[in-house]
Parts: structure tokens; C-alpha cells; sequence
């Protein structure tokens, strides 16, 4: 994906599709550990969080995330959990409509706040990521990566993510870059067969249709 400044833009198709993807597996992600008794806390990471809007005020994932828990707020009342919302920003304005935006929200879904907490960082993913595994990996995460282009996609931040327990994460890269990586060794050996060409459809949870695979164990730390 090219680079847009969400704030100054409608969001592309790509990035409807891809918030729809998303917003699909926040769905299934929240009540299955909300529900769970012997957890009172989960986080989601939003690594590359934007500024929370387009400029049509279609909600972007920091947003969106907090909708979804919105609609699962009995659950929250019942279980008691604490969700901790980590979103990183590099991009200082971008950071500060961001704060501004989650808070906004906060302010209009009050009741939210007694089981929402939201930790803002204003850093560089590559000084922020392994701050936030440490402080977050006992207990269950979503983490989003929605990076630009690849250049945090190494071999070392994706082991990384792959030897985490009770961590389930989208990490988006654009079509042309997936072909690419697809063809290595090192990538490919743990994304059990996948298919550039087939990609959306799998992610958004229905059977590949080479393998008959589904997206849930595939992006399963
Ligand atoms: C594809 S957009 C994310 C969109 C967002 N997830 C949403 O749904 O609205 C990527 C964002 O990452 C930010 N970014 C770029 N380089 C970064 C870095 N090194 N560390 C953290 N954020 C960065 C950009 O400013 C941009 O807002």
C-alpha cells in the first residue's frame, strides 16, 4: 500500500478491506477470552495505530477496536476484565489527533473507562515492540502490525512473534511484498501453505481453497 496520510484521505479499498478483516476477527477474538474465567486481563497492540479516523470519519482500527469492545460490554460487566488498548503512532500530529480521538471516544462511551485502559506511545516500532512483548506477555494479546511497506518485517521481530504464548496477530503486508516473501525459506516454513492469490479470502476465516485451511491456527502464535 502506497503511503496515505489517513487524516487528509478517504481510506482506499485496500484499507476498507483490510479494517474489515480486522474488525472480523476482533469479533471472534474478544468474547473468546473475555469469556474465559481464569483470565481478568487482555491487551490488544495496536502497533501502527494512524490517527483513528479518515477524513469521511470512517473509524480506522484504534476506533474500531474500541467499538468492538463496546459491543461487548455485558460480557465485560459479567467477567470483570480489564482490556489494556497499547497504540503506538510515530508520526507526532498524527499521535496527538490520535490521543485526542481515542479520548473523545472514551468521553462519549463513558462506562467503558472502568474496564478500558488506553497506554499511548509516540515511538518508532522497532524501540517500542519489544517494550510492549515484555509488559504484556503474560497474559493473552491481539497484536496488530498494519505496517507500510516491509521494513519491519525481519526474520528476528517476526520469531519474535511467533514464540509468544496466548498471542494471536494480523500483520499486514501489501500483495507484492507477501509474493515475495512467500518464496523464503525462513518466512514461508511457518505460514503453513500460503496462497497470494487466495489471501483475503483466507484471512476473513472461510477454507483455502488449495488446502481447505482455515485463517484461525494460521496467524496463531
Ligand atoms: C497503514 S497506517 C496504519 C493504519 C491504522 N492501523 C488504521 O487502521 O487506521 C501505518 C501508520 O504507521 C505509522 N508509522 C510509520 N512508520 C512508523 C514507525 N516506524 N513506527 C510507528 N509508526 C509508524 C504511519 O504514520 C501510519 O500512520
Amino acid at each position: 500500500m502506497s503511503h496515505i496520510d489517513h487524516h487528509s484521505k478517504p481510506y482506499d479499498e485496500g484499507t476498507l478491506n483490510k479494517l474489515e478483516i480486522f474488525s472480523r476477527y476482533i469479533e471472534s477474538w474478544l468474547p473468546t477470552f473475555i469469556m474465559q474465567p481464569h483470565i481478568n486481563e487482555v491487551n490488544i497492540v495496536d502497533f501502527f495505530a494512524g490517527l483513528g479516523y479518515d477524513s469521511t470519519g470512517k473509524s480506522g482500527a484504534p476506533i474500531l477496536i474500541l467499538e468492538k469492545i463496546d459491543g461487548f460490554f455485558g460480557y465485560l460487566m459479567t467477567r470483570q476484565t480489564i482490556i489494556n488498548l497499547y497504540v503506538n503512532e510515530f508520526n507526532t500530529h498524527k499521535f496527538n489527533k490520535l490521543v485526542e480521538n481515542c479520548d473523545a471516544f472514551l468521553d462519549k462511551n463513558k462506562r467503558l473507562r472502568k474496564f478500558v485502559k488506553i497506554h499511548y506511545f509516540n515511538e518508532d516500532f522497532n524501540v517500542i515492540y519489544h517494550k510492549i512483548i515484555s509488559t504484556t506477555h503474560n497474559q493473552p494479546n491481539l497484536f496488530l502490525i498494519d505496517q507500510n511497506g516491509i521494513k519491519f518485517t525481519n526474520q528476528e521481530n517476526f520469531n519474535t512473534l511467533l514464540n509468544l504464548k496466548t498471542t494471536d496477530f494480523l500483520f499486514f503486508i501489501s500483495s507484492s511484498f507477501f509474493k515475495r516473501f512467500n518464496k523464503e525459506e525462513e518466512f514461508s516454513k511457518h505460514l503453513h501453505r500460503i496462497h497470494p492469490t487466495n489471501y483475503t479470502r483466507y484471512f476473513l476465516g472461510e477454507s483455502c481453497k488449495f488446502c481447505g485451511n482455515r485463517s484461525a491456527s494460521l496467524f496463531t502464535g
